[in-house]
């Protein structure tokens, strides 16, 4: 049994914006742990498909676990969801009904130390979604000069202090003392002071670096920019962001789009119940667009 406790937020309202349906094709780009696909796949009852796509092979494995019932109507594939077109097509899909998308990371991955995401406890500088490949957070210190290490948690994590914080950075890198997620938040701490606050100075440096080492606002991009394209006509897009610099391109995109329509001006927050229940509801924001008929689309 995988040990994969996340909570799903806004599932009813993911549910009622995708309206799933008994022969519909959908994508749910972030599958985690699998509460969203089960509720797309329930709600859409049989003859419902879901290709569900996590860059996290262990996410994938916990899907699989807590999918298994629906058998081969879920196709699961490792992948990070910017590539989301091509790996349909390879399996021989044009177009979907739905497509939803969760961003950022799930719980377990940030409990698990040994994945480098959170100072809350010590693990290796890692950050990478797919431990299989790429460049891992040390590795990025490493290779970026004082002033783009700077740029980037900037960028961003929106931090005031960036270039001392590179600064800091490097200076414990150069003496060897840069290998953990304690020794990242040290060499912050030498700049801003420890945590006085509810949120930790550390944080937004944390969240810069995961960023760039999964080049998340990227792999968004790559997504807004697929969906028209994959789409049915009448079919929705749902995104769920947790902070501002992924909110604000999917707003942008939806209001743009002459092919997208939103289904709302706003977005859809969590109920004051869901966020008692569950803390990490309070940051989710969800936009929903419809996909206008191709005839109408300019
Ligand atoms: C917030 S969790 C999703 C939780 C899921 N909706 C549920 O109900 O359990 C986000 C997941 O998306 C994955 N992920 C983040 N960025 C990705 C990307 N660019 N491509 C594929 N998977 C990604 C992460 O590995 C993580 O498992």
């Amino acid at each position: 049994m995988t040990d994969f406790a996340h909570r799903s937020v806004l599932l009813d309202e993911v549910l009622d914006a995708l309206e799933p349906r008994s022969g519909g094709v959908y994508v749910d780009a972030t599958v985690g742990g699998g509460g969203h696909a089960e509720g797309i796949l329930t709600r859409g009852g049989e003859g419902t498909r879901l290709f569900a796509f996590d860059r996290d092979e262990s996410a994938l494995a916990a899907a699989r676990e807590r999918l298994a019932s629906f058998g081969d109507q879920v196709t699961f594939v490792h992948s990070a969801f910017g590539d989301v077109e091509a790996e349909l097509r390879a399996r021989g899909v044009d177009a979907v009904d739905g497509v939803l998308a969760d961003l950022g990371v799930s719980s377990p991955q940030l409990d698990r130390a040994e994945r480098g995401f959170s100072f809350g406890q010590d693990g290796p500088l890692d950050m990478r979604m797919d431990p299989s490949k790429g460049e891992t957070a040390l590795e990025l210190v490493a290779r970026l000069e004082v002033d783009e290490l700077a740029n980037v948690i900037f960028e961003l994590g929106e931090e005031r202090r960036s270039r001392r914080i590179a600064r800091s950075i490097h200076e414990a890198y150069d003496a060897d003392e840069l290998s953990t997620t304690s020794d990242l938040r040290a060499a912050i701490h030498r700049v801003t002071g420890g945590k006085r606050a509810k949120r930790d100075p550390a944080t937004r440096t944390f969240q810069a670096l995961r960023m760039a080492v999964n080049d998340e606002l990227g792999q968004l991009e790559a997504l807004l920019e697929a969906l028209p394209r994959l789409l049915v006509d009448g079919g929705v897009a749902v995104l769920i962001s947790f902070h501002s610099l992924e909110d604000r391109p999917v707003k942008w995109y939806f209001r743009r789009s002459t092919q997208l329509v939103p289904l709302s001006k706003r977005p859809v927050i969590a109920s004051d119940d869901e966020q008692r229940e569950n803390p990490r509801s309070r940051s989710a924001k969800l936009r929903a667009a419809r996909r206008l008929p191709r005839s109408e689309a300019a």
